[in-house]
């Protein structure tokens, strides 16, 4: 019998207007408020993503791992539960641990679709190919979009399992994380569940250190968004002259990266005319990650209209995937 081929088909909600403007956006109000703060979806241009790849693999970047371990010991089970044909998966990336969950829907025989949705065009474009080529037939539709803005617009059909993997729900700011996890809620019909990775709360050395690597690669995506602003709105950053700084919060449970200006800094953003300036020492924030108990993952779920149907962690208690309906 011939195999038959994988389609893969590119919807583009994201195309160079609507991301000017929204980094326009986004930098004005950050680079204008005080203390200045930049959100974090900008770092994944094609080379932030490279870096976070290289982030998910240092020794010090356990959260990888232990989804990982998750989802090698429940992927069967997972899908089992989930009854699923199709995944849909926000923040997507590389795609590299969704294949565990593809395999075993390919396993359980529901296998249809794959949806991966991100930012990063380029990353996703390679991300989707890659799906294709190993499972023959499947129906891949990535989708360049941002979860913040663009939930409702995604493809609808199959009995979907919407999976948001690798803790970047900890990216989103509690309000912001309530209103995300109301309006997924709101695009989901009966049939379909989320599977959700979460980060938990833990000994905060290890926390740290995961965003404070040895090597410098956490650094270096960090200053990435320098890059990215430089490159896309005609700044002068000098990356360089930020350091790298990650702590956590323990009033808020949340890991803060920030960048600190080595010296006292004026920095012109020509695609905004905007002068910005840095005393020595200021610090921006660049991203919050969140970090969860399972109790407070519970009820943030049910406020948005969740049930809990499954949830497991991996032996050493530091990640937890929950598989949620309606
Ligand atoms: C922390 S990485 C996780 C990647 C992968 N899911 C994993 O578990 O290894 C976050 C991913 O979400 C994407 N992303 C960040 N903000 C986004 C947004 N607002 N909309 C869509 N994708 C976003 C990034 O490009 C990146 O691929």
């Amino acid at each position: 019998m011939p195999v038959s081929q994988s389609t893969v088909r590119v919807i583009n909600h994201l195309d160079r207007d609507y991301l000017r403007e929204a980094l326009e956006h986004d930098v004005t109000s950050g680079l204008t408020s005080s203390p200045k703060w930049l959100p974090p979806k900008w770092f994944y241009d094609a080379t932030g993503s490279e870096l976070f790849s290289r982030i998910t693999r240092l020794p010090e970047y356990y959260p990888t791992r232990r989804e990982l371990a998750i989802l090698r010991a429940r992927s069967t089970d997972l899908a089992a539960d989930s009854g699923a044909d199709t995944l849909v998966e926000l923040g997507s990336g590389t795609s590299e641990k969704t294949v565990l969950l593809l395999d075993a829907l390919a396993a359980a025989g529901t296998l249809r679709g794959y949806t991966p949705v991100d930012v990063d065009a380029v990353t996703l474009g390679a991300a989707a190919r890659r799906v294709a080529a190993r499972f023959p037939g499947l129906d891949v539709r990535a989708v360049c979009a941002d979860f913040e803005r663009h939930l409702a617009l995604l493809p609808r059909n199959g009995r979907r399992m919407v999976a948001f993997l690798g803790g970047t729900i900890g990216n989103l700011e509690p309000a912001v994380r309530a209103v995300f996890l109301k309006e997924l809620r709101a695009t989901l019909r009966p049939g379909d569940t989320f599977l959700l990775g979460a980060d938990l709360v833990k000994d905060i050395g290890r926390l740290v250190a995961a965003y404070d690597d040895a090597a410098g690669v956490t650094a270096a995506f960090n200053r990435n968004v320098l890059r990215v602003i430089n490159r896309e709105l005609a700044a002068d950053f000098v990356p360089e002259a930020f350091e790298h700084v990650a702590l956590y919060d323990e009033r808020q449970d949340w890991i803060e990266m920030r960048l600190r200006a080595s010296r006292a800094m004026r920095v012109w953003v020509g695609g905004l005319g905007l002068t910005v300036d840095f005393t020595e020492g200021e610090e921006m924030r660049t991203e919050i990650s969140a970090k969860f108990r399972l109790e407070g993952l519970r009820a943030e779920l049910a406020v948005a209209g969740f049930q809990v149907r499954r949830h497991y962690t991996d032996p050493e208690g530091d990640f937890a995937l929950v598989l949620a309906e309606a």
